[in-house]
């Protein structure tokens, strides 16, 4: 079995195809969850942080939306405040070369039939996310419980000196069909990937610390197409779609 979390990274040298091959590739087909330690390194890592610092304290976060409309108050199901960002945005170029690392991360593991049928053609912007410190979290669920063309779900974390036992904050998994938890602590330049349909339900544990993290959700281009005819999708927030090529030398 592949090991779940590595530290190879490209700050070692490795090149987003050997790390694709080597490691994104066997972990999701093993777990459907891969954690990649070291992801950008420290100088670009801590560029990224300085720029979600200056958003939060530029008051661009909202609270966080859910697709569904519910009864309950959103702030109930999950209490971090998020923004949008693309990474051409004046002070986000650092989160652009974050998704760009990651767009190539996702498009050499999906080449060639590599995750199975998943053709990656699109994803959305960065949703940027502080959890304010006061015991707020995010609830149970499923990113993609009902087909919206989500197939993977990328988070990179962006916290230094995180104690889960001080700050909590921890993201808890439950993959389907399998009598574990992956506790996942959200750590400076740590890169989730997982599924992001029924197979992951996951929730985030109440944070005594602002908790920054940035998640992006590739499109499967089938499903996708899909939703959209099902449901019509307006151009809301996760119909914002960037377009990312697939990569053909991997
Ligand atoms: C919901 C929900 C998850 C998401 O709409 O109820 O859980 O990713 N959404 O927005
Ligand atoms: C989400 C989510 C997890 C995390 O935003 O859908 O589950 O660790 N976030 O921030
Ligand atoms: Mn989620």
């Amino acid at each position: 079995a592949p090991s779940v979390t590595s530290g190879m990274g490209a700050a070692d040298g490795w090149s987003a195809e050997r790390i694709a091959q080597l490691y994104i590739v066997p972990c999701m087909k093993y777990y459907g969850i891969c954690v990649k330690d070291g992801f950008l390194g420290p100088r670009l890592g801590d560029q990224v942080l300085k720029e979600v610092e200056t958003l939060n304290q530029s008051g661009k976060f909202r609270g966080g939306q859910l697709v569904s409309q519910r009864s309950i108050p959103s702030k109930n199901i999950r209490g971090d405040q998020i923004a949008w960002v693309e990474g051409k945005e004046p002070g986000c170029e650092s989160i652009g070369i974050l998704m760009a690392h990651i767009d190539e991360a996702i498009m050499h593991s999906s080449a060639k039939g590599q995750l199975g049928d998943y053709v990656i053609n699109g994803r959305t912007k960065a949703m940027v996310a502080c959890y304010p410190g006061n015991g707020t979290r995010y609830v149970r669920h499923v990113d993609n419980p009902n087909g919206d063309g989500r197939c993977i779900t990328c988070i990179y974390y962006l916290n230094k000196d995180w104690d889960v036992k001080v700050h909590g904050g921890m993201l808890q998994l439950y993959p389907e069909g399998r009598n574990v938890v992956a506790n996942i602590e959200p750590l400076f330049d740590r890169l989730l990937i997982f599924w992001s349909d029924r197979r992951n339900p996951h929730e985030v544990k109440p944070a005594y610390a602002t908790r920054y993290a940035i998640t992006v959700w590739y499109f499967d281009a089938k499903e996708r197409a899909e939703a959209k005819e099902k449901y019509r999708l307006a151009a809301g927030q996760k119909g914002v779609e960037v377009r990312v090529s697939q990569s053909n030398n991997t």
